[in-house]
């Protein structure tokens, strides 16, 4: 079944209002699905998301032997005590990117894994050679045959080591994390992502016994010891950052009055900054964004100049480069963004032009952007989440109708995202085609 959304746009008016609620992250409740590995008993957890990428998750642990069960608050509890094997479901972990972080406790715990090319959006190259090379270090061997990596590791299992990371990977710094909580001795990992869903994971595993320091710092530090407990302790998935720069985003264009609530403000810092020294009246709680006034201003007054360059955490997130193309259309000025993370992710941007934006591509990696335009509604088809959702805000604010088609690529990552869209005013449905 391939779902699309059909939205009927505002043709640039700021009229939706009210609050929109951020869900728990899925970068950081598919890495303690899989962190459920290292558990001596079962973890329970709350506030996660129904998304597909947490379906497929859940799928590759009940392959694995995992026990899945639902609870309350929308939580589930997961119990690894009965796994029977270590092989990564190939057809599933095609499905995933976030299926690799599943190597580093598997390999850690039953001293041997494999899994094939992991899948995932489609928006570069995305190599494994860091997982490969700091297996290696850890004192496994790894070979690739019939398109899968099979790992072992050394009798006696996963040693401690020293690993330095050519570039901050944020799933490989948790795989590794992973691993070194049951490798025997000491890991150091040098050069990692300091991502807070990162941080997230280290805390609820060093609340249920594992030795982790720097977590949220560019060095971590591991004790390896025994299987975790959680002895009843439950996770709570932190609000998706993604999720609330993107409705921030599409407040600053759209609406008049707008509060986000359940986030966490600082975990998008950079964004809030640009969006504010652009002009937009932006309003920051504890645990809440708010735009007030935006009605009485016209986004072609927002004005924006510069360059705005992906980077690593707490840099300007490249999940938020889509969203942020949107704003850059609409607001006055011309900008060259610069995808640093991955080559394939400014694509969808040909996208906008058909729908008016004045986007020049330079190379894979840069575009230039000229604001501002007016858009007109179009079918166009979600490359990936992220762009999937910048496609939905570019439909809410042109004129007309969009089809957004394949939308099973925005239920990866934002649970029936429509509904709370239309709590605010968006005129958007969802049409189920067999
Ligand atoms: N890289 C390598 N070799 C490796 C691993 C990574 O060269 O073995 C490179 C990548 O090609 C890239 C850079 O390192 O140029 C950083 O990529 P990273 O490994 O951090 O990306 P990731 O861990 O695969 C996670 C998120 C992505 C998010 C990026 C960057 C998950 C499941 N995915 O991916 O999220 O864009 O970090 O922050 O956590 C999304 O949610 O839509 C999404 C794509």
């Amino acid at each position: 079944m391939r779902d699309k959304f059909v939205i009927k746009g505002l043709n640039g008016k700021k009229t939706l209002s009210g609050k929109i609620e951020v869900n728990g992250a899925k970068n950081a409740v598919l890495k303690l699905m899989a962190s459920s590995i290292l558990f001596a008993d079962g973890i329970e957890t709350l506030g996660i998301p129904k998304i597909e990428d947490v379906k497929r998750m859940a799928e590759l642990l009940e392959d694995l032997g995992a026990v899945i069960e639902p609870r309350k608050k929308g939580g589930f509890y997961i119990n690894t005590t009965k796994l029977n094997k270590s092989d990564l479901n190939r057809d599933i972990s095609e499905k995933i990117r976030a299926s690799i972080v599943l190597t580093g406790p598997l390999l850690a715990r039953f001293g041997k894994t494999s899994f094939p090319v992991p899948g995932g959006c489609v928006i570069g190259a995305r190599s494994v050679d860091f997982f490969i090379d700091g297996f290696r270090k850890m004192g496994a061997t790894a070979v690739f045959q019939n398109g899968e990596y099979q790992i072992k590791a050394k009798r006696g299992g996963l040693r401690g080591a020293e690993i330095f990371f050519k570039t901050p990977s944020v799933t490989a710094t948790e795989t590794f994390i992973m691993a070194g909580v049951l490798a025997k001795g000491k890991t150091i990992l040098k050069n990692v992502a300091m991502e807070p869903e990162i941080k997230n994971l280290a805390d609820f595993l060093i609340s249920c016994g594992a030795k982790i320091k720097g977590a949220g710092t560019p060095v971590i530090e591991i004790k390896g010891g025994q299987l975790l407990k959680s002895k009843g302790r439950k996770y709570k998935a932190m609000p998706d950052r993604l999720e609330a720069g993107s409705f921030l985003v599409l407040g600053a264009l759209c609406a008049d009055n707008l509060e986000i609530t359940n986030c966490v403000p600082e975990h998008i810092e950079i964004l809030i900054q640009m969006l504010k020294d652009a002009g937009v009246p932006i309003k920051v709680g504890k645990n809440n964004i708010k735009i007030e006034g935006n009605g009485k201003i016209k986004n072609k007054d927002f004005k924006i100049n510069g360059t705005i360059k992906t980077k690593e955490y707490p840099g300007f997130p490249t999940d938020l480069q889509a969203p942020m193309m949107m704003f850059l259309t609409q607001a006055t000025g011309e900008n060259l963004v610069f995808e640093t993370i991955f080559e394939g992710r400014l694509n969808y941007t040909e996208d906008l032009v058909r729908m008016g934006a004045n986007i020049i591509m330079l190379d894979p990696h840069r575009v230039m952007v000229k604001g501002p335009t007016s858009l007109r509604g179009r079918e166009v088809e979600s490359p990936d989440l992220r762009a999937g959702l910048a496609f939905v805000i570019a439909g809410i604010l042109a004129k007309g109708e969009s089809i957004i088609d394949n939308v099973y690529l925005i239920d990866r990552g934002y649970e029936r995202v429509e509904e709370r869209l239309k709590k605010i005013g968006v005129n958007i449905e969802r049409v189920s085609k067999n």
